[in-house]
């Protein structure tokens, strides 16, 4: 996945062949016929397609002299550290995504209902067992008691897609798309496809990893249109407040900017915490809404599944650019989500794993010197990179120091340089049983101990 804070597609690609030199043209070619493995497309034909792309993905540059992003770089890390280390097994603590399959349940409902004739069709903008199921799952679970399911919640074939579909009905060109970082950077890649012009919002260790609304500037303010928030927060692990979703609904209000809340971790916290929905924020719903998904709270990633919920005119509009986008989600999928909803306790019992490994997962790191705190939420352990090894070498990135840890110790993060050098480790590594998870975390302790980091 590309980063669009670091990524060339925000900076503009003016090459064209009247002011390229007969050696860049040529260069091309010979980039191109790399690519497609010398594969015998006639010069023109290359041309042809090469010149056709859009400025947004690039022109005449798209899929040449292409920088090697930060996951394909772990990608082949990884690769490379295993086939040069092959008795020792890589512990990789960079997976997004949950290590366990479904609740058996929720499969057997698919299974049903995949059967049955009558779910043979498009499902177009859902079916209303689901959207009633997620309202009363919006009640249960977030206290948020007012929904309509008719006109204030849609499903979703995953909030990833909604993200990328929603600026279709907001972002003209030279709208502003206020987006957090580090964050999950769909909708402003999605927004700067329209023509918008994305402003970094940091996030700051010392602000919460919050935003803070007073360092935009009065440009950026008038322009804003929409606002991208996500808490728990990915990658920080980060959790807002009641009273910041108030200060949100209040800034919304102020600058006419509509709030696109992600919630995809809003249902896994821990230590008896009840989950958060900005839209239990006094007038949350006259300014924006909350996508939710079942992908991590329900382990359902590949299913696709979410609903959107919230202000009414903005599920219109999005509905109405979803139906030219998509056709819906199978409708046994649907109904087996619906299931799930029903039962929260499957999403409780996740958390419990998550907050287990997390305490184990500090104890290892704060062994080797690192300022780890417990998550409230999530399954990401965020926190900034040590300078260096006593004695060895120094880092003068996160990714360099998770380039290290590959490399030298076989354990994979992700790394964030946005804000301050960061590696992110996800609590999602596969171990089976509880004495599983202490093999795997005495192995972290076991390769990082034979080194001391300096802070
Ligand atoms: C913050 C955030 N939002 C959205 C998504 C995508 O979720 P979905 O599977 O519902 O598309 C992810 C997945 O990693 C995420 O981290």
């Amino acid at each position: 996945m590309t980063d669009p804070m670091t990524d060339d597609h925000f900076s503009k690609h003016h090459d064209d062949f009247a002011t390229m030199t007969r050696d860049d043209i040529s260069k091309i070619h010979d980039d191109i016929a790399t690519m497609q493995g010398g594969s015998a497309t006639t010069q023109a034909g290359v041309d042809m397609i090469q010149t056709a792309f859009a400025q947004r993905i690039g022109g005449l540059r798209f899929g040449l002299n292409t920088p090697v992003y930060k996951f394909e770089r772990i990608k082949q890390a990884k690769r490379h550290a295993v086939q040069v280390n092959p008795d020792m097994a890589l512990i990789d603590l960079g997976v997004g995504e949950p290590d366990a399959m479904a609740d058996d349940a929720v499969v057997r409902v698919l299974q049903d209902e995949a059967t049955k004739p009558e779910n043979r069709f498009y499902a177009d903008n859902g079916i209303l067992e689901f959207k009633r199921a997620a309202a009363t799952y919006m009640r249960d679970v977030f206290g948020v008691v007012d929904l309509d399911p008719e006109t204030e919640i849609i499903p979703v074939v995953g909030s990833k897609s909604a993200l990328a579909m929603l600026p279709a009905a907001f972002i003209d060109p030279d709208d502003v798309v206020l987006m957090p970082s580090p964050g999950y950077p769909v909708l402003a890649t999605s927004g700067a496809y329209y023509g918008g012009r994305v402003v970094s919002l940091p996030l700051h260790e010392e602000h919460a990893f919050l935003p803070d609304f007073t360092a935009l500037s009065p440009d950026d303010l008038q322009q804003a249109k929409l606002l991208y928030l996500n808490y728990p927060n990915n990658p920080t692990g980060a959790m807002a407040s009641a009273e910041f979703f108030e200060q949100v609904v209040d800034f919304a209000r102020q600058h006419s900017t509509v709030v696109v809340h992600d919630a995809a971790y809003a249902a896994l916290v821990f230590d008896g915490v009840k989950p958060l929905s900005f839209l239990a924020a006094p007038g949350a719903k006259d300014v924006g809404v909350e996508l939710h998904s079942l992908s991590k709270s329900f382990n359902m990633t590949g299913w696709r599944i979410g609903f959107m919920a919230g202000n009414a005119q903005i599920i219109k509009a999005f509905a109405a650019v979803k139906d030219n986008s998509d056709s819906g989600q199978f409708i046994p999928i649907q109904k087996a989500a619906a299931h799930a909803l029903a039962h929260p306790e499957i999403t409780r019992q996740t958390a419990q794993k998550y907050a287990r490994r997390h305490a184990l997962l500090c104890r290892v790191l704060a062994l080797s010197g690192f300022r780890v705190q417990p998550p409230g939420a999530s399954f990401f352990l965020y926190t900034r990179i040590p300078r260096r090894v006593r004695g060895g070498v120094t880092f003068a990135s996160a990714a360099d120091f998770s380039d290290y840890l590959i490399r030298e110790h076989l354990i994979s993060t992700v790394p964030w340089d946005e804000v301050g050098p960061y590696v992110r480790f996800s609590v999602t590594y596969e171990a089976a049983t509880l004495q599983d998870e202490e093999r795997v975390m005495q192995a972290v302790r076991d390769r990082l101990e034979r080194v001391t980091f300096e802070f």
